[in-house]
């Protein structure tokens, strides 16, 4: 095997396979676990999307190198901590004065950590758990992100980063967040890295903290989710913290159990940060590789005109995740998340291009172009889903209104909103 250290990696508790992969971040492999396949338990959990093969033989990997994979198989780089775990990364590194550590030790970090059911050992140790104050998790987390703007030598406190590290370093995607647990009954908050039991609610929180020009993105993002629910889009549950903190509970922790989740780039190996298969043509034929129940491949149409309709030009192919049903041993498409406004409308910008692809096309995407979609996959009354979503326009902006989002955020926000004819 390439390199000199080896992950085990655990799913339910079965030890599914070894990786191994070069310091350049270029090349890697990995070997199943013979048990593991023999066993015939979970045998769909890693579909034959092109990547891992059902063999014992060690498979090699040379075609993940990049930013995006960091030259390991897709399916464990969606564990590495994506570009907002990266800053708190580095901020921990620099705590403990250490340079830029391999791909294989940032997995020994996220060891039993990590977002959904893979885990990796050997892993390292953090420090117990503590009681999380928001407040203060939010001061630490503005000094942090002031070190990444102005590379100012601050000190941080070593305690308040370790707990930084812990909540804030695994969930994927851009904005500040943290992942936290809530004791149903006695209402403790702990951090969110290592409890999944029942006992308590597990949160996802998107924290209002690095606006340069004030936007309340959370908030948006709160109200968006009030009418995706009224579209028959499935979500988690959401609230606000403080009227500004969007809080989701997250569906990789349900049951009292992980939840095995892959998103739509770490199942395939494409590259969300590549427009090349970027479409949602790509993610239908996924679900129809995956075999999910078509009453969710309708739910994608319906979330691909959402998006369409309420300008979020971000649905890239990591912002589209599955979910493993292990009793039936198959998947399912995940419930929706980060559908907003995502771009400050303040800001002087250009319409954006979307980052999935609609009949090859990128903005003004025409009734036309999605009836083919629907046609293809058999989704029924297209129209109708169509005009029902466009039917809840009026209520975002009741919502907004409501909530205090300043007038001008929810003006411009209605000039960039799109009718599909
Ligand atoms: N409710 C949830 N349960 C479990 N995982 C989630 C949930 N919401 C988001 N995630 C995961 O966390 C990542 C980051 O969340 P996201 O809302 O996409 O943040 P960002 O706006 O920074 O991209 C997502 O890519 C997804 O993998
Ligand atoms: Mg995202």
């Amino acid at each position: 095997m390439a390199g000199n250290r080896i992950m085990n990696i655990k799913l339910f508790g079965q030890e599914i396979g070894r990786l191994s992969a070069e310091e350049n971040e270029k090349r890697s492999s990995f070997q199943f676990n013979p048990a593991f396949l023999k066993s015939n338990a979970f045998q769909n959990a890693f579909p034959l999307t092109g990547i891992l093969k059902k063999t014992t033989f060690v498979q090699l990997f040379s075609q993940f190198e990049g930013e995006t994979f960091k030259g390991i198989p897709p399916q464990f780089a969606d564990s590495l901590p994506d570009n907002f775990g990266s800053i708190i990364f580095k901020a921990w590194l620099d705590g403990q004065a250490q340079e830029k550590i391999s791909v294989l030790e940032q997995l020994a970090y996220v060891g039993n950590r990590g977002m959904g059911a893979l885990e990796y050992s050997p892993m390292v140790n953090l420090k117990e758990k503590v009681n999380i104050d928001l407040d203060e998790v939010i001061d630490v987390l503005k000094e942090v992100l002031d070190l990444k703007k102005a590379s100012k030598q601050k000190k941080l406190d070593s305690q308040a980063l370790v707990n930084i590290f812990r909540i804030g370093s695994s969930a994927g995607g851009a904005r500040p967040k943290i992942l936290i647990s809530e004791h149903k009954k006695s209402g403790k908050v702990i951090p969110g890295d290592l409890e999944y039991s029942d006992k308590y609610h597990h949160y996802l929180i998107k924290l209002d903290i690095d606006e340069e020009v004030k936007y309340p993105r959370e908030l948006i993002e709160y109200c968006y989710s009030l009418i995706i629910k009224k579209t028959g889009i499935r979500m988690m549950d959401a609230k606000l913290i403080d009227d500004k903190h969007f809080a989701t509970t997250r569906f990789d922790r349900q049951y009292g159990e992980k939840q095995h989740v892959l998103t739509a780039s770490g199942m395939t190996g494409w590259d969300y940060k590549s427009a090349k298969d970027s479409s949602y043509e790509n993610l239908f034929k996924l679900c129809s590789f995956l075999k999910i129940p078509h009453a969710q491949t309708e739910e994608l149409f319906k979330r691909m005109i959402f998006n369409v309709v309420y300008g979020n030009t971000d649905d890239h192919l990591k912002n589209h995740s599955f979910i493993y049903d292990k009793k039936a041993d198959r998947w399912e498409l995940s419930p929706a998340y980060d559908i907003t406004f995502a771009l400050n409308p303040l800001l002087n910008f250009t319409k954006p291009k979307r980052a999935l692809s609609i009949n090859g096309k990128r903005n003004k995407i025409a009734l036309k172009d999605v009836l083919a979609i629907a046609a293809k996959y058999t989704v029924k009354n297209p129209e109708g889903i169509i005009k029902d979503i466009q039917s809840q326009r009026d209520e975002l902006f009741i919502h907004f209104k409501r909530h205090g989002v300043p007038k001008l955020v929810s003006k411009k926000i209605n000039e960039n909103l799109n009718k599909i004819i």
